[in-house]
């Protein structure tokens, strides 16, 4: 059954599958590469247009390795999950540095380069290179623990390594050159489109035949995953400073922390903290605006803006600098500051 799978795969995506997205019909392991690390989270409308404005700016790896990072964290703003956006920077200068602008050609290798795990290493061996690997991303282990009725629970990570083992065996034999690149993008598409987490549409589905969790009748069930992320929240004070002739005082976040690297209002635990980097002629002109809440992968952050507009001496701020906001907005930006600078108010 297992080779039958990776048959019926590849040529459902022949057909069926995404063949025109605009990272795809390229062996190019630069291009593979940046759209793979833009899917990591996020959705395939927002990466196109981002994707297209970085080969724009950097056609090649060799670029990339040469820009700066505050470049580099400025095209990725509004993207989120911004250590990628440094990995990113980071593989850049090692392919050209050690392996002199070629990325290496095997999953194994790959691996080593800061920001690519092993599912994203999977992808870029097998969509350029043909290697037999296998890939193992959200959508793809749905797709296998289906159709195995992969009941093991996912939380432990020995469980992971079986389906990982279950992963590789359901790799196609033959053909590799041509079958490779298309049974990874064939799962990750029968995942994206068909074998959906909630209401999948086994009705056309290549591999329903073989399907145990559908033949169980209860395909949703899988996979099996029990302990939930551990969420927690913060609150922050946002001193948004403003001088008398529109300039704006940002600094750039410490890495690591929240927002590492981008450009930001000063932050402070508490109201009182923000009052005293305020020079104390000025307190009485803070002005609270709006508070809202922004959601981070494992926290809510309840965001309370404080508006202040006074010289430039009337706030402590040692590394803090003033930017016009044309010059702000050039700049790598949380979503959340970059929205407020935009609307002149939180949105929510
Ligand atoms: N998500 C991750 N990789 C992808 C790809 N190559 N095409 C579409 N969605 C993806």
């Amino acid at each position: 059954m297992q080779g039958e799978l990776a048959k019926r795969v590849v040529r459902w995506q022949k057909e069926h599958g995404r063949n025109t997205l605009p990272w795809q019909n390229t062996r190019d392991p630069y291009r593979v590469w940046l759209s793979e690390i833009m899917l990591q989270q996020t959705q395939v409308l927002t990466v196109t247009a981002y994707f297209e404005r970085f080969l724009t700016r950097f056609p090649d790896v060799q670029a990339l390795s040469q820009s700066s990072l505050d470049d580099v964290l400025s095209l990725w703003s509004g993207l989120g999950y911004y250590s990628r956006a440094r990995n990113l920077h980071a593989c850049a200068i090692q392919v050209v540095q050690t392996h002199g602008g070629k990325f290496p050609q095997t999953a194994e290798l790959l691996q080593k380069l800061p920001g690519i795990g092993r599912s994203t290493a999977g992808a870029i061996a097998s969509l350029c290179f043909a290697q037999r690997i296998a890939i193992l991303d959200g959508n793809v282990k749905r797709v296998l623990t289906r159709v195995l009725a992969f009941e093991a629970d996912l939380a432990y990570s020995s469980h992971e390594r079986d389906l990982w083992d279950q992963a590789t065996k359901a790799l196609p034999i033959q053909n590799l050159r041509q079958s490779m690149p298309r049974y990874t993008q064939g799962m990750m598409d029968l995942g994206a489109t068909v074998c959906v987490a909630k209401k999948p549409a086994c009705g056309i589905c290549p591999l329903n035949d073989l399907c145990l969790a559908r033949q169980s009748g209860a395909p949703e069930k899988y996979p099996v995953k029990t302990r939930k992320l551990k969420r927690s929240a913060q609150s922050l004070w946002l001193l948004w400073a403003q001088s008398k002739d529109g300039k704006i005082l940002l600094s750039q976040r410490p890495i690591p922390g929240i927002w590492g690297g981008l450009y930001c209002f000063a932050l402070f635990d508490s109201r009182d903290a923000l009052e005293q980097s305020v020079d104390q002629q000025y307190r009485k002109d803070l002005e609270d605006a709006p508070a809202f809440t922004h959601v981070l992968t494992h926290k809510d952050l309840h965001l309370h803006p404080v508006r202040l507009t006074a010289p430039a001496r009337a706030v402590k701020a040692a590394d803090g600098r003033w930017f016009s906001l044309a010059k702000t907005l050039q700049l790598g930006l949380p979503a959340p500051i970059r929205k407020l600078l935009l609307l002149g108010e939180p949105t929510g």
